[in-house]
């Protein structure tokens, strides 16, 4: 009977030890990117403007940012620290087959070191009402066109021997289902086990595959979701957005996860982690979180709308 307090007192003593470690490594971590050369897609808005100028400033030799809209990618190049540093790429992810192409084009003279599939959009409609061609759409964009883009790049990362990295910026939303956002989620989770698979197929190469899942971070993302029909955006900034974590913040998180190789991270409010957790392990948990997410997300939707 000691024997077993003492061993259940052990392994306590062991768990605790191991995450209060890891808790400091990342308190204490200064990320830096020093000679990297480094890819991020939706390099125009959001996360992926906050991400880019933060790289330059820790260090990135170079960033490649890519997006549609040429204009606003020159104005974050014009705003980061280094702009000498930054190259564009446009880039259409509702098109697979072309950014396939482009990125095997690219990869041939330039080899990257950091892939961050970052570009998307998310929703804002429930499926009922949604456009087969929007469903398509979201696969295409949130989904296929990030995994050609490993499909162009992985080879190079592989020869080049130099511990690539893979980094996808996914969501809550690909760990649990959200309400009014099911071709969202369908993409996220789809991203979030290609990744998972991928990992281990890589490690091999000394190539690591870190997920990022952010809850809810002040961005465009509201304002640019799609709706039911297909071209249409949902336009309004709404309160999940609105109240969510600053980019700066968020950003700073993503980079300390990559620069620690960290294989997933959650970037939002405590509640967000541990409701993740609880719904993984539990369908019912799961269930009932789906049925007041639904309520509440629809209430939000409403309101944006009303504004
Ligand atoms: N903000 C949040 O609360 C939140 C939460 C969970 C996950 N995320 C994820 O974070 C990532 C970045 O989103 P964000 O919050 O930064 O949103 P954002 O401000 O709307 O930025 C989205 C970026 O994706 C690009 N993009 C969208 N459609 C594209 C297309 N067809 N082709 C090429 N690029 C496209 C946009 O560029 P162009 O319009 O110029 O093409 C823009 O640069 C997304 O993957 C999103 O799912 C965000």
């Amino acid at each position: 009977m000691l024997c077993n307090k003492f061993f259940i007192f052990f392994i306590l003593a062991v768990i605790s030890y191991n995450l209060y470690k890891r808790w400091w490594t990342w308190l204490k971590c200064k990320p830096n990117f020093t000679g990297k050369t480094v890819l991020i897609t939706g390099g125009s808005s959001g996360i992926g403007e906050q991400l880019t100028k933060h790289v330059i400033e820790l260090g990135a030799e170079k960033v490649v940012i890519a997006a549609r809209n040429v204009k606003e990618l020159e104005r974050v190049k014009k705003e980061c620290k280094y702009p000498d540093r930054v190259s564009i790429l446009q880039m259409d992810l509702s098109k697979p087959q072309e950014c396939l192409q482009l990125a095997q084009d690219f990869a041939k003279h330039t080899p990257i070191d950091i892939l961050v599939n970052n570009g998307g959009l998310s929703m804002r409609e429930e499926f009922i009402n949604c456009d087969y061609t929007t469903c398509e759409y979201m696969m295409n964009t949130n989904c296929l066109s990030h995994i050609a883009l490993v499909k162009a790049f992985l080879p190079s990362m592989i020869t080049q021997k130099r511990q690539g990295q893979i980094v996808n910026i996914l969501s809550i939303s690909g760990i649990m289902g959200v309400p009014v956002r099911t071709m969202y989620c369908a993409s996220k989770f789809a991203m979030d086990g290609f990744s998972k698979a991928l990992r281990s197929e890589v490690a091999q190469y000394g190539i690591t595959v870190t997920q990022v899942y952010p809850a809810y971070v002040q961005t465009n993302i509201s304002k640019n979701a799609a709706t039911g029909t297909a071209g249409e955006s949902f336009g309004k900034v709404d309160e999940n957005i609105g109240t969510g974590m600053p980019v700066e913040k968020a950003v700073d998180i993503i980079s300390k996860a990559i620069y620690m190789r960290r294989p997933e991270v959650l970037v939002g409010k405590a509640f967000y982690w541990w409701i993740t957790k609880l719904a993984f392990l539990s369908s019912t948990v799961n269930s009932i979180a789906g049925d007041i997410k639904y309520r509440s997300q629809l209430k939000v939707m409403q309101k944006a709308k009303e504004q």
